[in-house]
């Protein structure tokens, strides 16, 4: 343990797999204090146990975070078991790639927003006041690749992913008196149950950088910009991508 995190409050969503998992496990073994949030009871609880392994304080809350009244006890847990937070990873998502607008429904799209656009909002809201009192914060939005470029085919996502980089730097801008720091992370294609639903795949000869992303290329950077060391980086959309975008 290098502990680059040690006395930071993390909650993390979406952290029973993939991404948010390797984020979790990175966070703990660098230090800091946990509170693990996934849809998926199982799943969490297993990670949770896990990152137990490097860090005593790991906390878990389920809860769909796009539900109002779900968030609002997930901050109330974040409160109760950590004492309070000083950064908060919005990772939660569900993909969404294949279906062209004209085969796409409404209730499709206000879920794809609700669950990747308006729960980021939703935490960002509950996580401001309380990063405020305590005069530093770290905020980090995961948003996508498809949400700077677009994709055919991933309409309601795109537009999700783009939201959520509208509203990062807008809130960095409302924010950074308060030395709370908002980025979004913009990742390319990474190996996860996410990208391998979705049957993305990209062969050797179709990538720049010579092999798919892993979840702790993604990882690695959420780390970096939940420690001090990222003060002075706040509004920035930041891509892990091997160089498929540039
Ligand atoms: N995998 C990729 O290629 C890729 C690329 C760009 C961006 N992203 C983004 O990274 C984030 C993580 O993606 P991943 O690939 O690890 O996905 P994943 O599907 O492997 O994991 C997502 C996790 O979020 C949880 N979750 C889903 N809906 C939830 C809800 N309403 N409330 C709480 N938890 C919920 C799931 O149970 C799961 O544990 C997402 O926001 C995704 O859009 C992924």
């Amino acid at each position: 343990m290098t502990g680059r995190l040690s006395g930071k409050q993390a909650l993390i969503t979406g952290a029973g797999r993939g991404i948010g998992a390797a984020i979790a496990l990175r966070f703990a073994s660098e230090g800091a204090a946990l509170l693990l949030n996934d849809i998926d009871a199982a799943a969490v609880a297993a990670i949770a146990e896990e990152c137990r392994k490097d860090s005593a304080a790991v906390h878990v809350c389920v809860a769909d975070v796009s539900d109002p009244s779900a968030v609002e006890r997930l901050f109330d847990e974040a409160v109760a078991a950590l004492g309070g937070l000083t950064v908060l990873v919005n990772n939660a998502g569900i993909g969404g790639v294949g279906k062209t607008i004209l085969d796409s429904d409404l209730d499709e799209w206000n879920r794809m927003i609700a669950v990747d656009l308006t729960s980021v909002f939703l935490a960002c809201r509950a996580a401001v006041p309380l990063m405020r009192d305590t005069g530093r914060g770290s905020i980090i939005n995961l948003s996508s690749v498809t949400g700077v470029t677009g994709t055919a085919g991933s309409v309601p996502y795109a537009s999700a992913k783009a939201g959520v980089i509208g509203l990062s730097k807008a809130l960095a801008k409302e924010t950074a008196h308060w030395r709370i720091n908002v980025n979004a992370i913009a990742p390319g294609l990474i190996d996860t149950e996410m990208s391998r639903v979705r049957g993305q795949s990209s062969s050797a000869a179709d990538l720049l950088w010579p092999r798919i992303g892993t979840p702790d290329d993604i990882a690695h950077l959420a780390v970096y910009l939940a420690s001090d060391e990222a003060e002075f980086v706040t509004g920035q959309v930041i891509s892990p991508n091997g160089g498929a975008v540039i």
